[in-house]
Order: C-alpha cells, then sequence, then structure tokens
C-alpha cells in the first residue's frame, strides 16, 4: 500500500499533511510514502526530513498511491493525476461546494472530509475541527495583541501603571476556551459569553468572568451534539442588549460563534464597534462564515475610526508547523482505523461509524446522505 502526501496549490496555504514522525509511523506500519518536493516547507519540514524517515520525494508522488493526503480539498488539475478509486483525505470544505464534489466523484476517487469526523471518544484524536480551532483560538490573541498599541498585562513601573488590557471573547467553543487562555497568560482580565449554559464553568474554571442572558431560552441552547442552537429574535436582542454595554468598555474583543450549516450569528453591530475607544481591536474569527462583526472584511484589517477590526483567514495556517503536526496527526490516526496490519493492505470499513460519516464520494457518485445532488 502506498500513501502519498500531496503539496498544496494553494499558495495561501502553509500546512502540509504529514510530518517526518508521522511518516516513520507510516512506514513502521509496513506502508509506502511518497511526497511531492516541497510540501512541507512552509511548516518549516524539508524534503531531506521526510526522506529521512524513508519516504520517496518525487513529482510523480500521487501517481498509483493508495491514499493521497491533503490539507485542503484538491482541485479539477490535481485530480486528474490520481488513481482511480484513490482514497483522498483532506478538509474539504462541503458545505454550498456541489459542483467540487461532483468533481471527485466524477474523478473516481473516494473522498473523505475530516471535518465531518463524530465527535465521539474514539475519533478525539482525529478532530481536526479541534487541533484547528485550538491554534486559531490562540493566533487570535496574538494578532489581537500586534494589532493593539498597549501591553496586555498591568505593569507596574517607575515611570508609571500600564493598565492590564480587558479581553472579551465571544463564543466559548475550542476556539474561544483557548483565546480565554491565551490572554489570561497575556496578563488581561478576560470576559467571555456564549448561549451553551456548560460553557458558563469553562470560563469561570480559566479565570475569566462570564457574561450572558440565562433566561429559559439559554438553558435549552446546547443541542444533543453539543452545538449552539440559532437564537430566537428576542433572545439576539436582549444578547445584544447586554454586550453593547461592555463592549464599549473593552479594549480587544474576539469572536468565535458559529452555528453549525448556518451562517454565524451577527453579534457586534456597527454602532457596537463605533462605541469602542479609538485603538481598540476585535478579531473575527468567524469571517469565512459570513463573520460575527459588522464590517469583517475576509483577509484584511478594516479600520473604523481607529478601531481595528482583524479579518484574517486561516489562522490556523499562520502557525503552521503547530498546525500541520496536529493534523498530520489525526489523519495518521485514522488512517491506522483504514488499514489491515496484518495483510499491510487497505482496508476500508465501510459500515465503520468513522467512515460514513467522513465519506463524500465513491465509485463515481457522491454516497454522503447530506450532500445528495438535489433532483
Ligand atoms: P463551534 O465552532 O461550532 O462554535 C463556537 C462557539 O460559538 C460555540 O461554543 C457556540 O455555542 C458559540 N455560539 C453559537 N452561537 C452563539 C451566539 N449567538 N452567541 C454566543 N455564542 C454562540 O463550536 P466548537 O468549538 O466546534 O465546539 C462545539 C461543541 O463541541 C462544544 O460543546 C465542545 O465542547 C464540543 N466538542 C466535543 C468534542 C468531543 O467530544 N470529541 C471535541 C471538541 C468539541
Amino acid at each position: 500500500m502506498k500513501i502519498a502526501i500531496a503539496k498544496e496549490v494553494d499558495s495561501a496555504e502553509p500546512r502540509v499533511a504529514a510530518t517526518p514522525d508521522t511518516v516513520k509511523k507510516f512506514k513502521a506500519l509496513g506502508i509506502d510514502v511518497a511526497i511531492e518536493p516541497g510540501a512541507g516547507i512552509k511548516s518549516g519540514m524539508l524534503d531531506a526530513d521526510y526522506e529521512a524517515m524513508g519516504a520517496v520525494v518525487s513529482a510523480d508522488a500521487v501517481k498509483d498511491a493508495d491514499i493521497v493526503i491533503k490539507v485542503k480539498r484538491p482541485e479539477a488539475g490535481e485530480l486528474a493525476t490520481y488513481k482511480k478509486g484513490a482514497l483522498v483525505i483532506a478538509i474539504m470544505d462541503p458545505y454550498g461546494n456541489d459542483a467540487a464534489l461532483k468533481a471527485m466523484a466524477d474523478a473516481g476517487v473516494s473522498a473523505f472530509a475530516m471535518e465531518l469526523m463524530p465527535r465521539i471518544t474514539r475519533a478525539q484524536v482525529m478532530d481536526v475541527l479541534s487541533s484547528q480551532a485550538n491554534l486559531a483560538g490562540y493566533r487570535a490573541v496574538v494578532e489581537a495583541a500586534e494589532a493593539f498599541g498597549r501591553a496586555f498585562p498591568m505593569m507596574m513601573t517607575a515611570a508609571g501603571t500600564v493598565p492590564a488590557a480587558k479581553v472579551f471573547v465571544m463564543g466559548v467553543g475550542v476556539a474561544g476556551l483557548q483565546a480565554i487562555a491565551t490572554a489570561r497568560r497575556l496578563g488581561a482580565v478576560v470576559t467571555a459569553t456564549d448561549v451553551r449554559p456548560a460553557t458558563k464553568e469553562q470560563v469561570e474554571s480559566l479565570g475569566a468572568k462570564f457574561l450572558a442572558v440565562e433566561d429559559e431560552e439559554f438553558k435549552n441552547a446546547q443541542t444533543a451534539g453539543g452545538y449552539a442552537k440559532e437564537m430566537s429574535k428576542e433572545y439576539q436582542a436582549k444578547q445584544a442588549a447586554l454586550t453593547a454595554e461592555h463592549i464599549k468598555k473593552q479594549d480587544i474583543v474576539i469572536t468565535t460563534a458559529l452555528i453549525p450549516g448556518r451562517p454565524a450569528p451577527k453579534l457586534v453591530s456597527a454602532d457596537m464597534v463605533a462605541s469602542m475607544k479609538p485603538g481598540s481591536v476585535l478579531v473575527d474569527l468567524a469571517v469565512e462564515r459570513g463573520g460575527n462583526v459588522e464590517g469583517a472584511r475576509a483577509g484584511e484589517i478594516a479600520e473604523v475610526n481607529g478601531v481595528k477590526i482583524v479579518g484574517f483567514t486561516n489562522l490556523a495556517g499562520k502557525v503552521a508547523a503547530s498546525a500541520s503536526s496536529l493534523y498530520a496527526r489525526n489523519l495518521l490516526s485514522f488512517i491506522e482505523t483504514l488499514y489491515d496490519k496484518a495483510a499491510k493492505s487497505l482496508a476500508v470499513k465501510w459500515d465503520d461509524e468513522l467512515v460514513k460519516a467522513t465519506a463524500l464520494t465513491k465509485d463515481g457518485a457522491i454516497i454522503h446522505p447530506n450532500f445528495q445532488p438535489k433532483a
């Protein structure tokens, strides 16, 4: 069996799907590994490092590969180079990308979307949403600190006192929790909000203060899957009134709020941005899904009356070496479930819940129930 590590064609994607360490582990399982030249360079991993662990560096790496691993979904030009029947495993961004899914089906590959991995105990080590969101949450605070013209920690010096920065985190999932922890480590005074009651204790355990409209709707805002529901207009109005007063007094606002399969909730209006002091910074991690902050622009820093709105995308990619190493481990763990160690061959169990949840295409068709072409 042969695995190929493809180099990302998107020049804005610095991550890579394998590290020398995961190559070593694949080799130990008896799997051949080939890698496209320069695939790891933007994550600080050299061809020679992969070679030293037994990978073959070749421009033809994907040809004949049984499994191709990538960070992003392959484009048409890439698909044309893959073997029919090959498994292609990546972060597929499948929602709203019907044509791209059809292209993968037409190419005859079996495509797997890592971000659809169920959040069950057995699959925790394959949870790419968590591994990448955690780093994005960390990086959001680093970006905020970079854009902010003041220090985060309180400093008492002979020349006077610098006050601690006030940071407000909106949305306390994986990214938000890491943002809270990072801002606390830098010495900020941190508050946070979410609509799921379970987050209150998590926020407090990180030494931050929780702020939310805790009414009946709030008590039922978490779905069985652990995600947030879309809140009613009435709740949103109460939430906005509460947070508007709070945001006025903040130096930094970091937003991470998402609802699966829906556009990101609008949490910070233009009026709220206008109420902040010049020099304040907002970082909108939800910008790729429509944004939590009015006026946020993907890939840019927008400036409104001296307030900066950071809308960078792919924040995990800005910590590429760490992000690649965690993603590579997520992939290794998943691939181990698709492999028969004794027979040293591919052995996909198509009725396994991890496979059923992530498999998008097979034998020329889109097989995932959530992405069936509309008649
Ligand atoms: P996410 O990325 O879907 O959303 C981020 C946060 O935004 C969530 O906490 C959500 O409640 C919040 N949010 C949504 N609408 C909001 C609004 N109107 N106002 C304020 N906040 C709002 O969430 P993520 O990070 O994927 O985590 C979702 C859940 O999955 C959590 O319960 C987490 O603990 C759980 N989880 C479970 C894992 C496992 O069991 N293996 C692994 C990772 C996460």
